[in-house]
């Protein structure tokens, strides 16, 4: 298995490209099962996430060709041949699960398997099942799977979710898409993700007001057509790549970074220190003066602080002047890092969902693993900013998430190197 070596080696200057956004693509390319017409996105990340989605996609019979290094996914669901979302693929990843809202707007039925345990805690699906079932789906579980289906069609409602879910909001839209009537969704996610989804699901046909606020209003339509979408740029890598220049000192510059994707984000950064500022090309991120100050974080659903967001700033706020509290209120479980950070001599206690940190003046580097995908990058974090050497193994979980995280550090004068395992 392969691990990333990381070397502290001082401040950090240039500039680093924003990819297109993961949780985006993989909520835009489960759009295309509801149209018979090509639907091609650009700008689209190189990621291991967006090659299970072209899998799923593949064993439903859609055709997915992956154009131009990459960066383009073309995509045809003229003639699909399955409507069963296996156990195989869906256990890889949970965003799997985004299919079901398309396949049972479009063909009235949907076999799903759900996504079994997360090593961010438990995750289940209940906020979209009661959705789809305000629209007139019955849904049952059977051996792991869910049965979905709509023998009339679905129909539109009005229907307040219980929480904000970012999946449920986004498979519900996609479901209402092709529904008689219309339906209101209320307490639905803002998150820029579900804005660029409906944006999408725009061009392509639909009839979508509200989103980026809690009310989204959807006016069913017969059918959908096809499109040509851009990914919106990935405010996860954006705000991780932010962190590099404060944790390390110097200037960088985030290329297609825009200060709406991380307002919260970068709120906390200036009270720690750090300043963001928007530049023609993008964000540009320095600290102000010596070492960063502690700030206290709370995740909360967009335009809160994100949740994948929280491991990264962790790394940050172990090298703080003073103490800070995170609070994680998103998931349960979802400190893995901690103890990796406390490896590298950070001071870190756990006590539920709240962290408390008091920071170091240097971190040391260590041997650390990856638990899962912000955590393995906030290890790399950590390790930039660490003396001595961090090897940071399991990094297949960097893959599903960060293209080319050695190439655009490297470009900003880290030393980092990728070690290839047996
Ligand atoms: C998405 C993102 C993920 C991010 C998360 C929160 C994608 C592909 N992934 O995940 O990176 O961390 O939003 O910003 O976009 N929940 C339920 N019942 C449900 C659905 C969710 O209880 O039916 C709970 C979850 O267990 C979790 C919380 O709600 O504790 C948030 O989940 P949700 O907003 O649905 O996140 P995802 O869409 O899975």
């Amino acid at each position: 298995m392969d691990s990333i070596l990381v070397t502290g080696n001082g401040p950090l200057n240039g500039q680093i490209p924003i990819a297109g956004a993961k949780n985006a693509c993989l909520t835009l390319m489960p759009a295309t099962l509801l149209s018979e017409e090509p639907l091609t996105l650009t700008n689209a990340p190189r990621l291991s996430d967006i090659k299970t989605m072209t899998a799923l996609l593949r064993s439903l019979g859609a055709e997915v060709s992956s154009l131009q290094d990459g960066q383009v996914i073309a995509m045809s669901s003229h003639s699909l041949t399955s409507q069963t979302a296996d156990y195989d693929i869906v256990r890889k990843m949970r965003a799997s699960n985004l299919v079901l809202g398309p396949l049972l707007a479009r063909f009235g039925q949907a076999v799903v398997s759900l996504p079994g345990g997360c090593a961010i805690g438990a995750r289940p699906m209940d906020l979209h099942v009661e959705g789809l079932e305000a629209l007139g789906a019955e849904i049952e579980l059977k051996d792991g799977y869910l049965h979905a289906k709509a023998p009339g069609g679905l129909k539109g409602a009005v229907h307040e979710m219980r929480f904000a879910s970012v999946g449920a909001t986004e498979n519900i839209v996609m479901a209402a898409t092709l529904a008689k009537g219309t339906t209101v969704l209320k307490n639905a996610a803002r998150e820029p993700e579900i804005v660029d989804l409906v944006e999408c699901l725009r061009k392509m046909g639909a009839q979508i007001s509200g989103e980026g606020s809690s009310t989204i209003e959807i006016q069913g339509v017969d059918r959908l057509h096809g499109a040509t979408h851009q990914v919106v740029t990935d405010r996860i890598e954006l705000g991780t790549y932010m962190l590099a220049p404060a944790i390390c000192g110097g200037e960088v510059e985030l290329l297609g970074g825009r200060m709406a994707l991380v307002e919260s984000f970068a709120a906390k950064l200036d009270a720690a220190g750090v300043s963001v500022t928007e530049t023609q090309n993008g964000l540009k991120v320095a600290r102000k003066n010596g070492r960063v100050q502690a700030v206290d974080v709370v995740t909360e659903p967009f335009p809160g602080f994100p949740t994948d967001l929280q491991a990264q700033m962790m790394a940050l706020m172990c090298t703080a002047e003073g103490t800070s509290v995170l609070e994680e209120r998103i998931f349960e479980n979802r400190f893995m890092h901690a103890p990796e950070l406390v490896r590298m001599g950070a001071n870190i206690e756990v006590h539920g969902g709240t962290a408390t940190v008091t920071g170091v003046e240097t971190l040391k580097g260590a041997p650390v693993m990856a638990t899962d995908l912000r955590a393995s990058v906030s290890l790399i974090l950590a390790g930039l900013a660490a003396e001595g050497e961090t090897t940071v193994s399991r990094v297949y979980h960097l893959d599903r998430g960060y293209e080319h995280v050695v190439r655009k550090l490297e470009g900003v004068g880290a030393k980092i190197e990728r070690i290839k395992g047996e």
